[in-house]
C-alpha cells in the first residue's frame, strides 16, 4: 500500500503506517480487523464518531433520491441547513462552500467587500492556522508554511496570542478585518484568553473592523458550546464552520450577522458543488448529534477529567504542560520526542498526533467514552514513562 500511495499520490502528506478499512463511533479497524482508538476524529472532522447511525441513514436515504443540483435550483437541505446554523449562532444568512480553506477564502472576500477599497488589511495572530488556499495562507501566520509561495496576498498584519498592546497597535482604519480561532488548534491547542477575544471585538466595533471567528476545528461541539465563542462572551460579525460540521462529508460554511450577510450579492461568489441535498443531508443528522445539550455536557465534564488527567502527567514530571478545552487538549513534552510518542501510541492501538516536536494533541470524536479515555490516558503514562 505504502508503494503504491508513493508512486500514485504526490507526497504532501506525511502519513502514519497504518491503513484504515472501517470506522465505527471512535474506534478505526485496519484490513486485518485490529481496532485502533481514535484520539484525533481525522483531524475534529468527524466529531460525531465514524459511521454515526444516523449520519449513514442520511446519506443512504438522500444520496439515492438527489445529490446535487448546483446552485442554480432550490434545494431543501441547504435551506434547512442554513436555517440551523443561523437559529444555532449570531441569526444571520449562510453561505455553503466545501472545506475550511474555502470557508477562510469566503470570509476574506465578504470582509475585502464590506471594507472597500480604503480598508484593505487583515489583522490575524502569529501561529494562527486558517487554511491552505493563497489568502488564507495569508492570514496563517505560520512563515514557515508561507515560505515557498511568495509573494502572498498582501495586507496581513499578525499579532502574538493574548498579547492585547500589540493587538491594539496593528488595527487600524485601513483594517478590514480581525482573524481570530478561540483555541488556536494546528498549532497546538492555544486557548485565547477571554479578554483577548473580548478587546477584539471591542476594537473591531470601534476601528470598523469585522471580527472574523474561525470556527472549522473548535466548532461542532469541540470545545462544549456548539461554538467556541459562546463561551467567551462575544458574538462575531462572521464565523467560519467546516469540518464536522459535514458529519465526515465535505462542506464548509460561513456566516454573518445581519447587515453584514447582505454583502454578497449575485456573482460576488460561488462555488458548483456547495451545499448539495448530499453534504446538507448529512451535516443536517451530524447536527442533530453534536447540538445535543447532553453530548455537550460529556465533552466538558470527559474534556475537564481527560485534561486533569493530563495534568497529573505534568505533575509526575512526564511532560510540561497540559492546555485543553473541552475535548481539544494537548500536553507539551520536556524533550523533542512527540513523533516519537505517536508512533509509539499507534503501536499500543492509540490514535493521536504531534503538532511539532514537543506537543501532542487529542481531539477525539465526542462519543467517546470515559473509559476509553482513561485507556487512552494509561497508555500515555506507559509511553511517557518508557521513552
Ligand atoms: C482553524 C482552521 N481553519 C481552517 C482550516 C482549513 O480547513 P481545510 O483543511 O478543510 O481546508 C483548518 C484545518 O485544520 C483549521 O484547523
Amino acid at each position: 500500500m505504502i508503494a503504491r500511495e508513493q508512486a500514485a499520490l504526490m507526497s504532501n502528506y506525511g502519513r502514519y503506517p497504518v491503513e484504515f478499512v472501517r470506522g465505527e463511533g471512535a474506534w478505526l479497524f485496519d484490513p486485518e480487523g485490529r481496532g485502533y482508538l481514535d484520539l484525533m476524529s481525522g483531524i475534529s472532522m468527524i466529531n460525531a464518531g465514524h459511521c454515526h447511525p444516523d449520519v449513514v441513514a442520511a446519506i443512504r436515504e438522500q444520496a439515492g433520491t438527489l445529490i446535487n443540483t448546483s446552485n442554480l435550483y432550490y434545494t431543501e437541505p441547504m435551506v434547512e441547513l442554513a436555517e440551523w446554523i443561523r437559529d444555532t449562532s449570531m441569526g444571520g444568512r449562510v453561505f455553503f462552500c466545501n472545506s475550511g480553506a474555502e470557508a477562510s477564502e469566503a470570509a476574506i472576500k465578504l470582509a475585502r467587500k464590506h471594507g472597500g477599497p480604503d480598508r484593505t488589511e487583515f489583522v490575524s495572530l502569529e501561529d494562527s492556522f486558517h487554511g491552505r488556499t493563497m489568502g488564507a495562507l495569508a492570514l496563517t501566520g505560520q512563515p514557515g508554511k508561507q515560505e515557498a509561495f511568495r509573494p502572498l496576498m498582501p495586507g496581513a498584519r499578525y499579532v502574538p496570542r493574548n498579547d492585547k498592546d500589540a493587538l491594539r497597535a496593528a488595527v487600524s482604519e485601513k483594517t478590514c478585518a480581525i482573524a481570530i480561532e478561540i483555541v488556536q488548534g494546528e498549532c497546538g491547542v492555544y486557548p485565547l484568553d477571554d479578554d483577548f477575544v473580548r478587546l477584539a471585538r471591542q476594537l473591531a466595533d470601534e476601528r470598523g473592523a469585522l471580527l472574523i471567528v474561525d470556527e472549522i476545528q473548535t466548532g461542532m461541539s469541540r470545545t462544549g458550546p456548539l461554538y467556541a465563542y459562546q463561551d467567551a462572551g462575544i458574538e462575531p460579525d462572521v464565523m467560519c464552520l467546516a469540518k464536522s460540521l459535514g458529519g465526515g462529508f465535505p462542506i464548509g460554511a460561513v456566516t454573518a450577522r445581519p447587515g453584514i450577510d447582505a454583502v454578497f450579492q449575485p456573482g460576488d461568489h460561488g462555488s458548483t458543488f456547495a451545499g448539495s441535498p448530499l453534504a446538507c443531508a448529512s451535516a443536517l443528522a451530524a447536527a442533530k448529534v453534536l447540538g445535543d445539550p447532553a453530548l455537550q455536557q460529556h465533552v466538558r465534564t470527559e474534556g475537564a477529567c481527560f485534561l486533569a488527567g493530563l495534568q497529573g502527567l505534568v505533575d509526575d514530571g512526564l511532560a510540561i504542560e497540559a492546555r485543553g478545552r473541552g475535548l481539544m487538549c494537548a500536553i507539551e513534552l520536556a524533550e523533542p520526542r512527540g513523533a516519537d510518542v505517536v508512533l509509539a501510541m499507534l503501536e499500543r492501538g492509540f490514535l493521536v498526533n504531534n503538532t511539532s516536536a514537543t506537543t501532542v494533541r487529542f481531539l477525539p470524536p465526542l462519543v467517546i467514552t470515559g473509559d476509553e479515555l482513561t485507556n487512552a490516558l494509561n497508555a500515555l503514562r506507559d509511553v511517557l514513562n518508557e521513552s
